[in-house]
């Protein structure tokens, strides 16, 4: 049995506190010993020589288009993906072809997940039948076949009688229901925020009061139904507000934000680059500036990277014809880390974002390093500079505005239930 002693890091564990110099020893794929200067008698060492160690990143809402879109992405490129960029646990949206809208697709995804995939898969399933907003789906199956949440994720529920009856069926199985907050009649056209460059660029707007109001009613039915309602990528000032407030009152209700979201504005889209075409779109300054804040005070618990691969082909077209989405699972920890040289986070704190509170949010073991959790684990160097090759990177895709663009700080190596799954020098899958 494999005893592994990673010897000489700094350790960043939110989930005890922890931030300092301490080793980590597991065998059987669970953690069996944190501390200063543990013995390594018996067990195989990693020296991580100072680099940052961490509980692994838990990844709330990514796209893995499986099945049905393999061209994109599958299983294998996705969790190969996840665990490069430090993921050892992916949620996968349920807008798949077909739909997970029933227990066979669930049961499938988890099956060939088992089969290919380096990183943990956990599916979403849709709230309704086809993402229609129409007949709800057999949520008790669908949970019992290990769906972690329910979302019809960018076909917002736009009746509200469906979106309470989804909500109070939810409490039965005890997971969120997770909205992708935005009014389709609002939104309209929409391709850009609505403002000063959707103007100059001459591209149809896509207001903030399209995600403001359809959150503002959403937590309110979750205040009503008493469920979990788990707001995805949170991209204006008006939502962190109505989510402070619900949830001062009282509201269950959770949020995320993605790395783009947090370090891009709408200007990153003067060039009609379409990687930057992405749903909800990047919006201006002052939205950036309050998800920042919302992050910080805790209004907003997790970092999401809302991972979405479009082939080269897809996106090659006229920006109001590419599809929404960018890629992001290889990218997010060195654009988050952004956030932690300029002081908006501490390392700690970050590593409390992108793992211990999505894991807690979603009711999955991870999230910690303490004894008896599940031996997965990130080796960090915060300041290795690369330059980011999509062609050379893992995902099937390669729409991503940070192409080609130099980046700061890199997984060195990725543990997966005590398994080292992915090492900066070998690849994924080296042993
Ligand atoms: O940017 C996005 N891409 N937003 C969505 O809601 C869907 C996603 C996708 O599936 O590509």
């Amino acid at each position: 049995m494999t005893r592994i002693l990673v010897r000489g890091g700094r350790l960043l564990d939110p989930s005890q506190e922890r931030d300092g110099a301490f080793d980590v020893l597991f065998e059987a794929g669970r953690v069996v010993a944190v501390g200063e200067k543990l013995s390594a008698e018996g067990a195989e060492v990693f020296e991580a020589n100072g680099a940052w160690v961490a509980p692994g990143f838990v990844d709330l809402h990514a796209h893995l288009r499986a099945p049905g879109q393999e061209y994109k992405e599958d299983l294998s490129s996705g969790g190969a993906a996840a665990v490069a960029g430090g993921f050892t646990q992916v949620a996968c949206m349920a807008n798949t072809s077909p739909t997970n809208d029933d227990p066979s697709v669930t049961k499938y995804i988890l099956d060939r997940a088992e089969k290919e995939s380096a990183a943990k898969i956990r599916p979403i399933a849709a709230a309704t039948r086809g993402l229609e907003g129409q007949v709800m789906t057999e949520m008790i199956a669908l949970r019992e076949a290990g769906a972690v949440a329910f979302s019809d994720d960018g076909a917002t529920i736009m009746d509200a009688g469906v979106m309470r009856r989804v909500l109070e069926y939810s409490t039965l199985v005890g997971v969120p229901v997770i909205v992708h907050a935005e009014d389709c009649h609002l939104r309209g056209h929409g391709v850009v925020h609505e403002g000063a460059v959707a103007t100059k660029l001459g591209l149809p707007g896509n207001p903030a009061m399209a995600e403001e109001i359809m959150v503002a009613r959403d937590v309110q039915l979750a205040g009503w139904t008493g469920a979990h309602l788990h707001v995805a990528h949170v991209s204006t000032a008006g939502a962190v507000e109505t989510i402070r407030r619900a949830r001062e009152a009282g509201v269950k209700v959770t949020a995320e934000v993605t790395p783009h979201h947090l370090t891009l504005t709408d200007a990153a889209t003067l060039g009609f680059d379409t990687s930057t075409r992405v749903a909800p779109p990047l919006r201006s300054r002052e939205h950036v500036e309050a998800l920042r804040r919302g992050l910080v005070e805790g209004v907003i618990d997790a970092i999401a990277t809302d991972h979405a691969p479009h082939a080269t082909y897809e996106k090659e077209v006229e920006f109001t014809e590419a599809p929404p989405g960018m890629i992001g699972l290889e990218t997010a920890l060195a654009v988050c880390l952004e956030l932690v040289r300029e002081g908006v986070l501490s390392p700690l704190e970050l590593v409390r974002r992108l793992s211990t509170n999505p894991a807690r949010i979603f009711g999955l073991e991870g999230g910690s390093l303490a004894v008896g959790s599940p031996a997965d684990l990130v080796v960090i160097d915060p300041d290795r500079a690369w330059t980011y090759d999509p062609g050379r990177g893992y995902s099937k895709s390669r729409n991503s505005p940070w192409a080609d663009r130099a980046m700061t700080g890199r997984v060195l190596a990725t543990f997966v239930d005590g398994r080292l799954v992915y090492n900066l020098q070998r690849g994924v899958n080296a042993e």
